[in-house]
């Protein structure tokens, strides 16, 4: 069996990447639903209805465990899929998210003034602010930067150091200490944000989840005992472009074989 890591797009490609060189043994099977792209300003329930249908295609390709690289499926949907679909449907499966293992990192962190950047799905749910003010007893603010994804996805890289001044004069995120990336695709911003804010710690999914899957399957034998061991990863996406194939190829260092399927 193999692990599965699912995006709308870019963005859990970067965690697929990251999760594949700190543990190059396992299989991996990488879906981005591009055809969907974004999820960040649809209905909760479209982003609920997405999610569990990329869901499906990676059980149906025997993932016996499915990373869910998107905060914004997290924030609406995997609650819901862990505790009635997984249940009923896939006992012996299971869906993590990358919002939990980020919150611990900021917990252990000694920092207090944060704000979070993220999809407009994401900020609705306020998930991150919540957590924060029950746990560390913080406040925070969380801001949504819808230009963000729609640039990276489009080859609109040189127009990022605007759009973050643009929010920074909105929502004066220079003014914190640390900034947490609340959507996978941020991971492609590090660069700019540094260059921008010198000063502000960054929480990058990309360095957080691999250690916390490590330990997850460290802690979980049933799931690391379950997965085949080759070195391998397979890419799928929903809508194939050649625009996409350049981003995996670039990503992943090397010309990679992206099938495209229904889901
Ligand atoms: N990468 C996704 C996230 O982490 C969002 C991108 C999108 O809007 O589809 O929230």
């Amino acid at each position: 069996m193999k692990i599965g890591i699912c995006d709308s797009g870019l963005g859990g490609l970067i965690i697929a990447q990251a999760i594949q060189k700190y543990m190059p043994n396992y299989d991996y099977i990488y879906l981005g639903d591009t055809l969907n792209l974004p999820y960040g300003q649809r209905s909760q329930k479209v982003i609920y209805d997405l999610t569990l249908n990329m869901i499906q295609f990676l059980f149906s390709k025997d993932c016996k465990l499915v990373i869910l690289a998107c905060n914004t499926a997290c924030a609406i949907a995997l609650r819901k899929i862990q505790q009635e679909y997984l249940p009923k449907h896939y006992p012996d499966r299971n869906v993590l998210g990358v919002i939990d293992p980020m919150l611990e990192e900021v917990q252990e962190s000694a920092f207090k003034k944060i704000s979070v950047i993220g999809t407009e799905g994401l900020t609705r749910t306020n998930i991150y602010g919540e957590r924060l003010a029950e746990t560390l007893n913080i406040k925070i603010g969380t801001y949504a930067t819808p230009l963000l994804v729609p640039l990276l996805e489009n080859d609109g890289l040189f127009l990022i150091p605007e759009a973050i001044q643009h929010y920074n004069q909105q929502f004066n995120l220079a003014a914190n200490e640390g900034l947490i990336l609340g959507c996978t695709h941020y991971a492609h911003l590090k660069r700019a944000l540094k260059e921008s804010f010198p000063e502000l710690h960054l929480f990058s999914q990309d360095e957080i989840i691999p250690k916390k899957l490590c330990d997850y399957l460290n802690r979980h034998s049933n799931y690391k005992e379950a997965i085949s061991q080759n070195g391998t990863m397979e890419f799928y996406v929903s809508d194939y472009t050649s625009r996409y194939q350049r981003a995996a190829n670039e990503l992943c260092g090397r010309t990679v074989l992206l099938r495209e399927t229904l889901l």
